[in-house]
């Protein structure tokens, strides 16, 4: 490729496009906002999350679906890619996370329904959806990309958590690590075709306990947590032509958290 072509590519503001991205969790904190930058950049948008509201834009097709209703999701996939037909990027963002669930305790009073659950969402929607979307997303030679979390690798140091209310469920990490399994295996069969990759951000800062705040920001190189734009800058490299080489790998967006 001519040098001028690498640039011309780089800054090609036209490149999202048109382009059909499903992106899940699409109510949540992060999902909204991915949602808000591909509208922007001309994208056609398929938003699915438990709880949706419907858009009255025509670049936004959203559905309601409950993710820990394995079978649900299947069927509605199946029927909407009738409508859809094409998928050029998945982003699987949603996740069984601590807003609005009664699941964040100490190991003994962690039940096994949240254990089923969290896989449900975090791991086998993943599953279901690329299995479903295999066909077309192989037919317009696109890209996966799974957000995972620092404990898709590592484990939670519960001392950060000691004096506050806040805690690590076990199913969040385990479903995570598996996920990044899962992405590899993904990546394997998809080649040549489909680049599947995965991203782990650390703790995004989103008004936590002071205390945890300071132990968690003490143990990050980079004396800071995670912020939405320094996942969205990944995504958007990910999903573009600049990362064409890079399969089945897991980029960790946490400051330098994981080298200590
Ligand atoms: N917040 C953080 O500190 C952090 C850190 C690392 C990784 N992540 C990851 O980033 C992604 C986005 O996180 P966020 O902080 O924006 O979380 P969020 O809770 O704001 O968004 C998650 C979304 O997933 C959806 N969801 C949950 N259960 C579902 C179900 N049963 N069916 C369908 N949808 C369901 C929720 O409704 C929600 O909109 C997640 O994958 C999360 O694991 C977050």
């Amino acid at each position: 490729m001519k040098t001028n072509q690498i640039i011309q590519n780089y800054f090609d503001k036209n490149y999202f496009k048109k382009k059909k991205i499903l992106i899940t969790g699409a109510s949540g904190v992060l999902g909204s906002k991915l949602a808000e930058v591909f509208l922007e950049l001309g994208s056609d948008l398929i938003l699915i999350d438990k709880k949706i509201k419907k858009s009255s834009n025509k670049n936004i097709r959203s559905l309601s679906v409950d993710f820990t209703k394995t079978e649900k999701l299947e069927r509605i996939l199946i029927k909407e890619k009738k409508i859809f037909k094409k998928i050029d990027f998945i982003i699987n963002n949603a996740a069984y996370t601590g807003t609005n669930l009664n699941w964040i305790k100490p190991l003994n009073f962690q039940t096994y329904k949240d254990w089923r659950f969290a896989h449900k969402v975090n791991l086998d929607s993943i599953f279901i959806i690329s299995k479903v979307l295999s066909k077309e997303i192989i037919k317009s030679r696109g890209k996966i990309l799974n957000i995972g979390s620092i404990f898709s690798d590592l484990v939670p140091n519960f001392f950060n958590y000691k004096g506050t209310k806040m805690n690590s469920p076990a199913a969040y990490s385990i479903s995570k690590n598996l996920l990044l399994q899962l992405t590899k295996w993904q990546a394997s069969y998809f080649s040549p075709y489909v680049n599947v990759n995965m991203i782990s951000p650390g703790g995004i800062s989103r008004n936590q306990n002071k205390k945890f705040q300071k132990k968690y920001i003490n143990s990050t190189p980079l004396q800071r947590m995670c912020k939405e734009e320094d996942i969205i800058f990944v995504v958007l490299f990910l999903l573009s032509n600049l990362s064409n080489y890079i399969t089945g790998q897991n980029i960790i967006i946490d400051g330098g958290y994981s080298i200590l």
